[in-house]
């Protein structure tokens, strides 16, 4: 039987996938050796690469002429890339801060050139920033902003309308997880570990006209131009990543794509978030209503000293990765793509049984 798997990330992935991947792991199409044995620069390879690259073009609908890349580092690799490539002096990158990451993102930024906070979400309870309206430095560099705080389980509503300055987006925690614009941002990144695969490869989604300002003085692995011109194949790429990533985008096609998961996405946090708000205060959101995440569910007990035996009780029942995040402490539930709607049910039914146990 799958555990009731409700991790941050890494996540759980489809089972479909890990049933393929199993299938195909000693000897891939008949080569007699598996996918990650292979060279980069095999014509098995490329296909998987290529593959990867269009599924997710075609799922998130992002322009022929705008590049995808795979690269390695996480998102964290990110938070100081992007400010290296794209920050000169004499201007500032302004950055949203929603919560931990976007608050990582812009330190990380602060240590290369003139980064500044231009909104800030509140807190108690934490609502995301209100961007309408936001005006912006004449000399922006970008805007940066996290779509998806994975800690607190806040997602970010509407974008600002910034004009000619470019909107480059964290991601990380809740790409494939809905339809997206793609052209409204001129970058966008994210980590796989959550609804995109395993950990070891990160998604880049840069404009051209992005690239034709990048600094040209970083070294080669510093610069996304590289990687693009490289075709992702500079140098060798997380070959066993990407394929298990080709696999999670078949899969994602598959349920529908985008509008299908989407709806699902929001069916399964609803369970949480019903047996949540249908406790008359016994379990509390930690995030506004209208700012919830489909991803990341953060919840606490009115009783604090109750948490405890919640979270024992939880571990007993077989669910795995409620504890919420060091930061934050209380709850986390994590119902990436992956998480099956029953797995979700399950939780909420546990939740119910714990309230009338100790209400
Ligand atoms: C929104 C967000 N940004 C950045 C990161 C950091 O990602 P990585 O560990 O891949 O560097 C995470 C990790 O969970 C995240 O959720």
């Amino acid at each position: 039987m799958r555990a009731y798997n409700f991790n941050a990330g890494p996540a759980a992935l489809p089972y479909e996938v890990l049933q393929r991947a199993q299938a195909e792991l000693p000897d891939y199409e008949g080569s007699g050796m598996s996918i990650m044995e292979m060279s980069h620069r095999s014509k098995a390879y490329e296909l998987v690469h290529e593959r990867a690259k269009e599924q997710l073009r075609s799922l998130l609908g992002v322009a022929e002429e705008t590049h995808i890349l795979f690269l390695q580092g996480g998102a964290s690799m990110q938070f100081g890339m992007v400010p290296m490539n794209f920050l000169h002096p004499e201007q500032v990158a302004c950055y949203v801060q929603s919560g931990n990451w976007s608050n990582k993102a812009f330190k990380e930024a602060k240590l290369v050139g003139d980064a500044r906070l231009v909104a800030a979400s509140d807190t108690r309870p934490l609502t995301a920033p209100d961007l309408r309206g936001l005006e912006l430095p004449a000399n922006t560099a970008y805007l940066h902003v996290t779509s998806n705080e994975t800690i607190e389980g806040l997602r970010l509503g509407s974008l600002p309308d910034t004009g000619n300055t470019p909107i480059v987006c964290d991601m990380s925690s809740d790409i494939l997880s809905r339809s997206i614009d793609a052209s409204r941002y001129g970058l966008i990144y994210a980590g796989a570990q959550k609804n995109l695969g395993p950990s070891g490869v990160t998604v880049v989604i840069v404009k051209p006209e992005m690239l034709s300002k990048a600094n040209q003085t970083l070294p080669s692995m510093l610069r996304y131009e590289v990687h693009a011109k490289g075709n992702s194949l500079y140098n060798t790429p997380p070959t066993f990543a990407i394929y298990l990533m080709s696999l999670v985008l078949d899969w994602v096609t598959q349920q529908g794509g985008l509008p299908a998961i989407s709806a699902r996405n929001t069916r399964k946090a609803g369970l949480i978030y019903q047996a949540i708000d249908d406790s008359d205060g016994f379990y509390t959101g930690l995030v506004a209503k209208p700012d919830r995440s489909d991803m990341n569910i953060t919840f606490g007990l009115a009783d604090e000293l109750l948490e405890p035996a919640f979270l024992s009780a939880s571990v007993q029942a077989g669910f795995v990765g409620l504890k919420g995040h060091r930061e934050l402490g209380h709850f986390r539930a994590s119902t990436y793509n992956a998480v099956p709607e029953e797995h979700c049910q399950a939780l909420a039914d546990f939740m119910r049984d714990f309230m009338r146990q100790h209400g």
